[in-house]
Order: C-alpha cells, then structure tokens, then sequence
C-alpha cells in the first residue's frame, strides 16, 4: 500500500476525514429537465464515494428558478422534488461514509439556459455560449443590471437552497464564487463597473458574496458545512489572472478572511495548478489563501500529479486537494492509488455532450478490463 500524505486523516469542521481527496464538482446536465436528479445520478455519485474520495462536491445546482440557472438538466435546489432527487444521492455516498457539499451556483451573465440574463453591470460577457445540445448557441447576450430587489432574490435563493440542502441530507454547501459565475462577476474589475457598495475596492466587490454566505451561516446548524469556492481563471476567459498577482491575492483573502468561510476551494479551471496558482514570484494562490484566512484549502487542477498533490500537503499550501477529470475516469482514483494499481487517462469522450451517465457504469467497465 502507498504511503502518502494524502491519506492521511483530517478533521474538517469536526467531521473526521480519512483521506485529503474530494471529487471537484463537475456539471453533467443529466438531471430531469425539471432539475430533479436520477437514479442514475445516485449511482453516478456512490462510485466516487465507494472508491474512496471522503468528499464529493456536487455539480453546480441552481439556487432560484428566475435566473440563476447555467444549463439545461442541470440539478436545483429550489422545490420539494429536487430535494428529494438529492435525498437519495445523498443516501448512497452517506452508505459509503463519505460527505457529500452541494455546489450552489448562480451563473449570472454566463447562463447557456435562460434567454436573458442579469450581472453586477450590463456588459456584453467575452467568449460564447458551449455548444451542449439543447442548449442556447452564440455570443451572451447583454445582461440587465443587477437591482436592489435582484439581490434580495438572489439571496432568498441561496437561504432556501441551503435549507432544502439539510432537508436533503447533505453535509455541507459551497458557494460557488468561481470560474466566472455570479459573484465572480462581481469580484472582476471588468465585469463590476457599479458605484454603490458592492463596486470599486476588492473589499466592496466581495460584499454580496459576504452577505449571502452570512445569510446561509446564520441559518444553518453548525456542524453544517459552508465553504465557497474561488478563482482566476474564467470559463469563458481562462487566460484571466488577477491584477496585480500576489498583491492582489493578499489583498483578496485578507477580505476572505473576514468573511470565515469553513473551507476555502481554490479552482484552477484550465487543470493546471501550477499556471493558475503560482505567481512570478514563487508565492502561490493556495497557500496564500491558507496563511492568510486560517481555514482549510482545497487546491485544485491536475492535481491527480500525486508528486504536486503531496507537495502542496506537506509544504502547507493545502489541505485538501479536489479532482476532477481524473475522478471522471477513475471514480475510485483513491483506492486504485493506495493499493499501486494502473489509473485510467483522462480522455475527452468521457465527458459526452449526451444527458446520460451510462458510460459511467459500462465504459468504464470495459476501460478498466483493457487496463489492468
Ligand atoms: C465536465 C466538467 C464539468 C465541470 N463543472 C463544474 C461545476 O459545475 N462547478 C465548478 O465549480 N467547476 C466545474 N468544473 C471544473 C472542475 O471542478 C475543475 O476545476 C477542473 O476540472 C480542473 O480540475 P482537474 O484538473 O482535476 O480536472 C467542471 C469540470 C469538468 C471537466
């Protein structure tokens, strides 16, 4: 058996942890077109927890049925139904013993699902919409400014999610704050041009993430699990760095570290932590985030490297550390490294434009007889 320091046991928020590997969220659009999600979704979700991961964040879930939404069959959180879809996803991992954090995702001016959109500012988003079936193709449209009243909304949204999220079981939620999304929009000096208190410093750019994580935190019991993911790089602007790099990473989780959330995800979308999270000057956005709020990190991007993922651990620039595409292919990645044996590469095909997850069970299947 390996011996490596990402098995070793952790506690996070008082829930003891046997290993330091959580499956990354990934969107499948594979729910019911009404955001309820299958059986074929538990079955989806039990691999990774039967093969070891000892957290699985969920896919991005929508939080409110007036904007919120990215993708056609993407799962909510906003009703009875799909709450009780996640009930038994939730029962599957829990039968494994591991935890299970629903993503809870706003995708503001970036929705490939609804016709209109809404952002901190009405600016046209870089990039085009993916050319998933079903869902909306070409550039975004430009989206309507964000209100006091939306705000308001956008945040019920997110209380509500959080509180279906217990009903269904779930041990925690993360915020997802990354990748271009909502509250990233609000963060980006380019996509926020607003006046009022939610534009200019980076501390008046964090405040709505503040308040609706505040909001969440306050109405949740408190082994409840509330962490928020972040980012530079964009889905629709990989390239995008913070200005300023260490600088202004320092400046950023010094604000995070106000806000206290229980963890703090750190995503490096393109997979590549070394690109997305090392500055010039040899400091890194994972350990600054680390030093600076005290809460435990999650590093993320390509960090199925175990010779990277160990370094981080042990140079204290994190404490977890998610996976993503080589979870997708490996859903029992852990055990197969533990006990030494052959992982499958990632290969594109793996995530089908299709709605279902049937590769999941027999591809994979196959895949493994050729590779072992
Ligand atoms: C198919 C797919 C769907 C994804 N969907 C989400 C998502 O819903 N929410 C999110 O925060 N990141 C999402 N990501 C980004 C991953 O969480 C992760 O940051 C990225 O894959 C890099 O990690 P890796 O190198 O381990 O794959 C997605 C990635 C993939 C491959």
């Amino acid at each position: 058996m390996l011996k490596s320091s990402i098995f070793d046991p952790m506690l996070l928020r008082g829930h003891r942890l046997n290993n330091r590997l959580i499956v990354a969220p990934m969107t499948r659009r594979s729910a019911t077109p009404e955001g309820v999600p299958t059986d074929e979704m538990a079955a989806y979700y039990h691999a990774f927890a039967k093969g070891g991961f000892s957290v699985i964040i969920t896919e991005g879930t929508y939080t409110d049925t007036l904007f919120s939404q990215s993708d056609q069959n993407q799962p909510g959180l906003t009703d009875e139904n799909q709450m009780e879809g996640w009930k038994k996803v939730v029962e599957q991992v829990h039968n494994e013993g591991s935890l299970i954090i629903a993503q809870l995702m706003h995708a503001g001016a970036l929705s490939q699902y609804h016709e209109s959109t809404i952002a901190p500012s009405s600016i046209k988003p870089i990039g085009k919409r993916s050319t998933e079936p079903g869902g909306l193709t070409g550039t975004f449209p430009i989206p309507k400014e964000i209100t006091e009243s939306d705000l308001q909304h956008i945040k019920t949204g997110y209380l509500n999610a959080a509180k279906l999220a217990i009903k269904a079981g779930f041990d925690g939620v993360e915020i997802h704050a990354a990748n271009g999304y909502l509250f990233d929009q609000f963060l980006t000096g380019y996509t926020n041009l607003r006046t009022d208190r939610y534009g200019g410093s980076i501390s008046n750019r964090l405040s709505f993430l503040a308040e609706v994580f505040n909001c969440v935190k306050g109405a949740v019991p408190s082994g409840f699990i509330v962490g928020i993911r972040m980012s530079e790089s964009k889905v629709n602007d990989l390239s995008y760095r913070w200005p300023g790099g260490s600088q202004t990473a320092i400046e950023t989780f010094n604000v995070v570290a106000k806000i206290k959330p229980d963890y703090l995800h750190i995503a490096a979308e393109g997979g590549n932590w070394a690109r997305e999270c090392l500055y010039p000057d040899g400091l890194s956005s994972t350990g600054l985030a680390k030093k600076l709020t005290g809460v435990p990190v999650i590093a993320n991007g390509g960090l199925h490297d175990l010779n990277l993922a160990e370094t981080l651990i042990e140079s204290n620039q994190a404490d977890f550390i998610s996976i993503g595409k080589a979870a997708l292919a490996n859903p029992d990645w852990p055990f197969l490294v533990l006990h030494e044996k052959p992982v499958i590469p990632f290969f594109k095909e793996l995530i089908k434009p299709s709605l279902t997850l049937s590769h999941t069970a027999s591809e994979l299947a196959k895949l493994k007889q050729y590779y072992e």
